[in-house]
């Protein structure tokens, strides 16, 4: 898992950020938040539901749940910076991460990388322009044995060949 920050603020000083933020997205954070019945201790729950919502944790959101948890903006950014599950910054759609451990680098994770890297068009750490994919690398995904693995989302892919790899990116929107 992972971690983020924001301030909170009164009722006209929430409304006020809300507007930052798309009003479908504000009305999304609302429902999560009340799902939860405003309990302090579901925050990370709460977050966890925000930023597979959203793809990640605008500071609006987070000045939403401050307010409504009553949990200070400094308990919060404190969460969604511990934890890596959490983003601060706009993911895309689809979230790649490839597999540069050892086992899989020995296998040819660098050359599935590139392959990747030229059919998105971005870098490790980055998204694309219209949001679609995140890129980025861990060290192991804990299946060694499959190597090279890449993991879109929640699905694992293994035993990656470059040739075939650029068509499995082809399913999503
Ligand atoms: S090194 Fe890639 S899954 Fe372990």
């Amino acid at each position: 898992m992972r971690s983020p920050d924001i301030q909170g603020s009164s009722q006209s000083g929430a409304s006020m950020k809300r507007t930052e933020i798309e009003i479908m997205d504000a009305e999304k954070v609302e429902r999560i938040i009340d799902n939860h019945r405003c309990e302090p201790g579901s925050l990370i729950q709460i977050l966890l539901d925000i930023q597979a919502e959203l793809h990640w944790l605008p500071k609006e959101a987070l000045a939403m749940v401050s307010e409504k948890l009553h949990v200070p903006m400094s308990r919060i950014q404190h969460t969604a910076t511990f934890y890596k599950a959490f983003s601060l910054v706009p993911k895309g759609r689809h979230e790649i991460n490839i597999c540069m451990g050892t086992a899989c680098h020995v296998r040819g994770a660098p050359r599935v990388l590139e392959v990747v890297q030229n059919l998105i068009g971005i870098q490790p750490g980055e998204t694309d322009a219209e949001m679609k994919f995140s890129l980025g690398t861990v060290n192991c995904l804990g299946c060694c044995a499959l190597g090279p693995v890449m993991e879109i989302d929640a699905e694992r892919l293994g035993k990656l060949a470059p040739a075939t790899t650029a068509g499995l990116l082809k399913g999503y929107d």
